[in-house]
């Protein structure tokens, strides 16, 4: 039998993800028919915008699917500079653009291009999943920076105290997986302003930033520099799969400094090479469509909000800050356990329900439930969750034909 060979230290340095761990959990107990309720989910449910699909389907007919340029088609180029004219009131070329395979891929590309062995990568807590991950595989050791609670985001002291001369980039992520909160503009203003100072790249995960409600609205880091785009040092990464509900398309992309741009684009083209042409052509068609898919999502989750919001204001012990926007609900459940990964884990074998412990997240006792599948399972897993928690609850809970005991 021969040994397996060893694994590279960045390989070793990477920690399983949870999140995919409790979806295979909860698949698992799906197929032994157990009634499981997944409030864990990242993704819209509602359809892409038709005119993302035909123009997806009109070029899948014509049997023509080739490689696209590293970068990103020209067209999906234009419609990415016609996006940042329109929501950031900036003028770029195509050189300020690199599209790809997700903004997952953007996000890491960048910190391929900026980082050497060592360098710190400094974000906010709580902060999404991967970035203390992607900054490990790119060499960079992560370094997130603790919340002050009243602001529900770091003090600008903090994020000054957290950066070092070996600080390469700060990342910030508004509006925010997992707490749906919005940074301030006072915020981002000394932030950029301390990071343009000493030379910090700045990445801007702007993912959600359409997707906030009650008319808000996310102020992005143009409105916090008068540097342009080629000088701001900022990277801003977006892409279509929560805004136009395309997760599974692939289709992010990068906004920055031509020669940032460039470097990243090298990288990609060795890489992956271009994004998917389908996915690139449905994308296009999203992004100059007429964007009644991304109102109607909106609205839609903004009920979702208010609902799974008011839900779990009702249990006694939890605390929640309304998020802003996103479709997360980030609610503090230390009250109960203060092992997120515990309770989680507690709730995914005694009820059925999935939630994702706020450790993924940097932040302890907390747990992350979303609002974007259907409100008949929000509904289900708060009641039963509520009945977990509460000893004085009735005695048992029906899900179907399915009893839980505590
Ligand atoms: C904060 C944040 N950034 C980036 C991404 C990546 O999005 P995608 O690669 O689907 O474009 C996600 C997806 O969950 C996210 O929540």
């Amino acid at each position: 039998m021969s040994a397996t060979p060893p694994l590279s230290a960045t390989a070793g340095s990477i920690g399983a993800s949870v999140t995919l761990k409790l979806n295979s959990a909860a698949a698992r107990m799906r197929a032994e028919g157990e009634p499981v309720i997944h409030l864990g989910g990242g993704e819209p449910k509602s359809l892409a915008p038709a005119e993302a699909v035909a123009a997806g389907i009109a070029l899948l007919k014509t049997g023509e699917v080739r490689y696209t340029p590293a970068a990103g088609t020209p067209a999906m180029k234009d419609a990415v500079i016609a996006y940042t004219e329109r929501y950031y009131d900036r003028r770029i070329g195509r050189d300020n653009v690199m599209v790809s395979a997700g903004a997952k891929q953007a996000i890491m590309v960048a910190l391929m291009a900026l980082v050497n062995p060592g360098d710190e990568v400094v974000f906010p807590v709580p902060y999404w999943v991967s970035y203390p991950e992607m900054a490990r595989i790119a060499g960079g050791v992560p370094v997130p920076v603790p919340l002050d609670k009243e602001a529900y985001q770091p003090t600008v002291a903090a994020m000054a105290a957290a950066l070092t001369a070996r600080t390469r980039v700060v990342m910030l992520n508004s509006t925010s997986n997992p707490s749906g909160k919005i940074l301030s503009q006072d915020f981002l203003t000394e932030v950029i302003g301390m990071c343009q100072d000493r030379g910090i790249a700045i990445l801007m995960d702007d993912i959600y930033h359409r997707l906030v409600f009650d008319g808000r609205h996310t102020p992005h880091c143009y409105e916090c520099t008068d540097k342009s785009v080629d000088e701001a040092g900022i990277l801003v990464l977006n892409g279509v799969s929560k805004q136009y509900a395309m997760t599974g398309f692939r289709v992010g992309w990068a906004v920055g400094p031509a020669p940032i741009i460039k470097a990243m684009s090298n990288i990609q083209s060795h890489l992956s090479g271009g994004p998917c042409t389908i996915s690139q052509a449905a994308s296009v068609a999203a992004l100059l469509g007429d964007q009644q898919s991304v109102d109607r999502l909106l609205a839609d989750l903004e009920e979702r909000r208010n609902q799974t919001a008011d839900l779990l204001e009702s249990i006694p012990g939890v605390e929640l800050l309304r998020p802003d926007g996103t479709f997360y609900c980030f609610a503090d459940f230390s009250a109960f356990d203060a092992d997120s990964a515990r309770l989680s884990q507690r709730f995914l074998e005694k009820i059925q329900v999935v939630t994702v412990p706020g450790i993924e997240f940097g932040m302890e006792g907390y747990q992350r439930l979303s609002f974007c599948g259907g409100m008949g399972d929000v509904r289900e897993g708060i009641r039963r969750i509520r009945w977990l928690l509460n000893e004085d609850g009735a005695p048992e809970l029906k899900a179907g034909d399915r009893v839980f005991t505590r």
